[in-house]
């Protein structure tokens, strides 16, 4: 059986990442983070592109090195080509093109939401298709019906602020420093889930909404903290339990609902958002109370990471699906 090696590189945003796959198993995701933007309360669209530009070399090294493959054992050069900051996109893309004409490889190009969706193709244990996938990202929350490995369906998305904004901006304003998903995650454990309630939006059909939540927050806060300034101090880990807790209810109430509607019963979470514990663990005890099969990435492969662009390019070259040498990033997100 001839074996394909697929060299995958993901630059989309302020993580650098190179992955080799042979065969659809990954056997390297080296991911190099970016610490500059830590002082700026967020990502420096120029200081992510200059930091790519010196990972990137090293990160592809280092994947390729791991997984014990020379250049000359590629088959097919991958890379993500949207949606994105463009000057991060263009690190990747251009490296992976010089690449790919370098080794005289085809070249092709990767939808960074498709990839975070077939991550769950990743570990042993795989959905059947069809399967319902909540994409949660920084940047995006939907709900996705995948036919097959390349027809994915949008059956819901969010009409404001994506779930990784949704506890970002609440971090923010618990004084958290960003990105503020992970930390959230991490008080919360300690915290009452119960204890502070903030409204739920009413939105129609499988969308979602979270600027609400983050104004809810913010007047409560502002409101508590006028007649006791130490409030959020004090109540941290309360706070950051009962934000997640909503966040996760209004997530798991429209997977609810599209089960509902499609029929479809396997479900898998996806995107920076899933590596919450909170809404692993939370999943888990749906499936288990409405008999649904959930299937959650490890850890490395919810965050961005190239291991997921190599999967869904090593699809793409069983279907034939290259790009030619004038493609070009986009900061947009159609699929
Ligand atoms: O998928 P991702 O790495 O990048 C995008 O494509 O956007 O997602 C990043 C988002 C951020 O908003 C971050 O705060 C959130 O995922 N995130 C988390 C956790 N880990 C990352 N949110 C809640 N709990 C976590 N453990
Ligand atoms: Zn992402």
């Amino acid at each position: 059986e001839k074996q394909i090696c697929i060299l995958a590189i993901e630059s989309s945003c302020d993580e650098t990442s190179a992955s080799v796959c042979i065969n659809g198993e990954i056997l390297s995701n080296h991911i190099a983070g970016q610490t500059v933007h830590e002082r700026y309360g967020g990502v420096v669209p120029e200081l992510a592109s200059r930091a790519h530009m010196q990972n990137i070399v090293p990160v592809v090294h280092t994947a390729l090195a791991t997984a014990k493959c020379s250049m000359q054992d590629i088959d097919a050069v991958a890379f993500t080509q949207a949606p994105g900051l463009i000057g991060s996109l263009l690190v990747g893309a251009q490296f992976a093109k010089s690449m790919a004409l370098a080794l005289d490889k085809p070249l092709i190009a990767v939808h960074h939401m498709q990839a975070h969706v077939l991550a769950n193709l990743i570990p042993e244990e795989r959905p059947e298709f069809p399967f319902l996938c909540l994409t949660v990202s920084g940047g995006h929350t939907q709900i996705v019906v995948a036919h097959s490995p390349l027809r994915l369906e949008v059956i819901g998305e969010t009409i404001d602020d994506a779930a990784g904004e949704a506890f970002d901006k609440t971090a923010k304003l618990l004084g958290l420093p960003y990105p503020g998903g992970p930390l959230v995650d991490k008080y919360a454990k300690e915290g009452n889930p119960e204890k502070f309630k903030f409204a739920e939006p009413q939105i129609p059909e499988l969308n979602f909404s979270f600027s609400g939540l983050k104004t809810s927050v913010l007047y409560f806060l502002q409101a508590q903290t006028k007649e006791h300034p130490d409030f959020i101090k004090e109540n941290l880990v309360d706070l950051c339990a009962s934000v997640q807790h909503t966040i996760i209810r209004i997530l798991l109430k429209k997977v609810k609902k599209a089960v509902q509607q499609t029929g479809i019963r396997q479900i898998c979470i996806a995107g920076g958002v899933s590596a919450n514990s909170g809404l692993r663990a939370q999943l888990q005890e749906a499936g288990r109370k409405h008999g649904w099969k959930t299937f959650i990435p490890p850890f490395q492969y919810c965050t961005d990471n190239a291991g997921m662009i190599a999967i869904t390019a090593y699809y793409k070259y069983l279907a034939g699906q290259f790009a030619d040498m004038e493609v070009s990033p986009s900061a947009r997100s159609e699929w």
